[in-house]
């Protein structure tokens, strides 16, 4: 529906007029104007009146602000102006992913191992529970809205440290207590990263009992399966049983095949996944644009899915020397074999960051074409070194390669699996759709250019086409420059 509105007395703070509007629901783009009062969408229509600020938009879509489902912003999005993300068009950004974050956190233990190096942490140490942590996150001059998810391994740590063994009865009640009290401080659910130590410790069980705590304050379970390669059907049964005797809804993150033994193997994950919702589980997943991984090294040493020509070291503390090489010529280098080579990195620093290319470009296609697909950049803000470009350029990637160049889906597609389809997803109730009365995430880019420019030799480059960017009504992001607004909130689960 269009609204007519006609006035005499400037009366919005924002007018964008002419663009393509694609609201995000899917529908087709249609000519529109829209107008911004008071941090929420004013119109949506043939809009008259005058405004505190025009902008021409002729030639280039309006959508909504696109929502990144899988960041690893815990620290940034309070440390950092997240310029790498608001330029790309992201006004809202979903932490806590992988069963890695920031909280509980108790200060007898020491920190996190890994967890601090890879998420950073100018903020430690200044909140003990969930709930702190995301009043800290209220408090912060936040560039971009923050939705937060409960991490399984920061609550496992918390109660019972890197013990693999099972938690006793009041260990349990430990954990089942900081899940209920992050869930009513209004996280958006739980999530896992069961590669990781020590979330990697649990059994099925256990993340059971906790999920049903998340299920009982309406939440979500978010998944980095135990498994993406050889197992990785057999981890999706883990996920939906897990999601299924708990009773709530399933998102597995990341949703990928990784080794070449398992290339192709995405057609039956998805065909299991489909079988799955047919008989009532309600399964979703999202997905990078890109054939590498990036994750800590020690991982991967324990577990290769890539072969050391194909694992590029993108973080080590001190060591600049090794960052953007391979494995292999690392290797050469020290003239030791690669496995030593891996070995000598990680003593120089234990949680150093490496991409790893491990995946097949048709299972790429093939979940990011899904309709349950929607896109989470999964990327790790260091702040040096090489990171992995999907921190720079995952949403112009998708809307400029994989819709206007490969024609993989409709751009109205494209712009759907970044809002809509995760605000619900997420339960942000006021997000992920351009329409009167929600609140005014904008993006202003050019279908014809928009490009992502991040590789992986030099990934620290902006996208291209990116016109405005428009956060709870105030403008962030201007012709490829950031502003001074710091207009993001950290956004609480919606009870509706
Ligand atoms: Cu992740
Ligand atoms: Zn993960």
């Amino acid at each position: 529906m269009l609204d007519t509105v006609r006035a005499t007395m400037p009366e919005f703070d924002l007018h964008i007029r002419n663009g393509s509007v694609i609201d995000g629901s899917g529908t087709l783009a249609f000519r529109a104007d829209v107008a911004v009062r008071d941090g929420r969408i004013a119109a949506v229509g043939a809009i008259e009146g005058e405004a505190a600020r025009e902008i021409d938009a002729t030639g280039l879509t309006v959508a909504p602000g696109f929502i990144d489902v899988h960041a690893h912003d815990d620290d940034a999005v309070m440390s950092t102006s997240m310029d790498f993300k608001l330029m790309q068009g992201v006004t809202t950004d979903i932490v806590g992913n992988c069963g890695a974050g920031m909280a509980p956190r108790d200060p007898a233990r020491p920190p996190m191992p890994g967890v601090n190096v890879v998420l950073g942490a100018s903020h430690e140490g200044e909140w003990q529970t969930f709930g702190e942590y995301m009043d800290a996150v209220d408090r912060a001059d936040l560039a971009v809205n923050v939705g937060c998810f409960i991490p399984h391994g920061a609550v496992r740590y918390f109660a019972i440290g890197m013990d693999r063994r099972e938690p006793d009865e009041a260990e349990l009640a430990r954990m089942r207590d900081a899940v209920a009290r992050g869930m009513a401080a209004g996280a958006l659910g739980l999530s896992t990263g069961l590669i990781y130590p020590p979330g990697a410790f649990a059994r099925t069980e256990e993340i059971i009992a906790l999920a049903k705590v998340a299920s009982e304050h309406g939440g979500l379970y978010m998944t980095h399966m135990r498994d993406e390669g050889e197992r990785l059907l057999e981890a999706i049964e883990e996920a939906v049983r897990i999601a299924r005797e708990a009773g709530l809804p399933l998102e597995i993150s990341h949703h990928k095949a990784a080794g070449r033994e398992n290339w192709g193997k995405t057609e039956q994950s998805i065909a299991l996944i489909e079988k799955e919702r047919g008989a009532g589980v309600d399964v979703t997943f999202d997905a990078y644009p890109y054939t590498a991984g990036s994750t800590i090294l020690a991982v991967m040493a324990r577990r290769p899915e890539a072969g050391p020509d194909s694992v590029f070291v993108s973080s080590v503390r001190d060591k600049p020397e090794y960052e953007g090489k391979t494995l292999a010529e690392i290797a050469e280098r020290l003239g030791v074999p690669p496995d030593e080579a891996a070995q000598r990195v990680l003593e120089a620093d234990p949680s150093a960051v490496a991409v790893f290319f491990m995946m097949d470009e048709a299972d790429v296609r093939r979940v990011l074409a899904h309709p349950l697909c929607m896109i989470g950049s999964d990327g790790i803000p260091s702040p040096t070194g090489k990171p992995h470009p999907r921190l720079y350029g995952t949403f112009p990637r998708v809307l400029g390669t994989y819709v206007r160049e490969e024609r993989l889906f409709s751009l109205e597609e494209g712009v759907r699996k970044m809002t809509s389809l995760p605000a619900r997803r997420m339960k942000l109730a006021e997000r992920g759709e351009l329409r009167k009365g929600l609140a005014a995430d904008i993006v202003v880019f050019d279908p014809e250019t928009i490009a992502d420019r991040a590789t992986y030799e030099e990934p620290r480059q902006y996208p291209a086409g990116i016109e405005y960017v428009i956060v709870n009504g105030e403008i962030a992001a201007e012709h490829g420059e950031q502003t001074v607004a710091r207009a993001g909130r950290l956004l609480r689960r919606s009870s509706g």
